[in-house]
């Protein structure tokens, strides 16, 4: 897997992750999702670089244009529900994407500090040579993108993956790269250090779905 670390180079995107880990700023849940948004569209336009181009001529009021459109069928993915700014903002500019979307969470079976995977929802289209955009902003053991990528294989063989993040875990990363092969991407905006004992990232920003969309009850 080839990995794309965007904080490897200071850039405007480090202001947006600086204040979606922010206590203070985060609290403003319509900034945070805007933030995740506007990470998602840096991240996206970066990945742009790595797809198939074409010459194509374009007719303007005065002449023709010679311009290299990119060809890729893409189909963007998203974990349900914290994945859903980081979509929104790839879709800004893949708009012209098919989409899927899958809800895989941590199911706590006996203590807080072990859980499993479970994939509950999932709406697909064909992937067969398609592009496909895997998108989870937080990367933390990585086990919910690889369940992800098994629960989509019935429908079909993509050409190439790319993996989209916010922040991973160092940890995540390399589970996540030990199962994709080498031709996949993965695009992310900071690695941090280390996991805590629930499995959240350390000093991450916290529970990405609450910040985005409000608590969820507690059983
Ligand atoms: N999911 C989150 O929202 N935050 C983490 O730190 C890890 C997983």
């Amino acid at each position: 897997m080839q990995i794309h670390n965007l904080s490897d180079h200071p850039s405007i995107l480090n202001t947006f992750i600086s204040q979606i880990r922010d206590i203070t700023i985060q609290k403003d849940s319509m900034r945070f999702r805007r933030n995740i948004e506007r990470i998602g569209e840096i991240l996206g336009y970066e990945l742009s670089k790595a797809l198939n181009y074409n010459s194509q001529n374009i007719s303007t009021p005065l002449g023709v244009s010679e311009t290299e459109l990119h060809s890729n069928a893409i189909v963007l993915c998203s974990i349900l529900r914290a994945g859903v700014p980081l979509h929104n903002g790839l879709l800004n500019y893949f708009d012209g994407a098919e989409n899927a979307f899958i809800s895989a969470y941590r199911h706590h079976k006996h203590n807080p500090e072990s859980f499993e995977i479970v994939v509950e929802y999932l709406a697909c289209p064909n992937l067969e040579g398609k592009t496909l955009i895997l998108a989870d902003p937080m990367l933390a053991t990585g086990q919910s993108m690889v369940a992800t990528f098994e629960a989509l294989k019935p429908f079909g063989v993509p050409k190439e993956i790319h993996i989209v993040s916010v922040i991973g875990a160092q940890k995540g990363v390399d589970y996540v790269a030990g199962h994709f092969n080498k031709n996949s991407h993965l695009w992310i905006a900071a690695i941090d250090k280390t996991l805590n004992d629930k499995g959240y990232i350390i000093p991450g920003l916290g529970d990405a779905g609450d910040l985005a969309f409000g608590n969820k009850l507690q059983q």
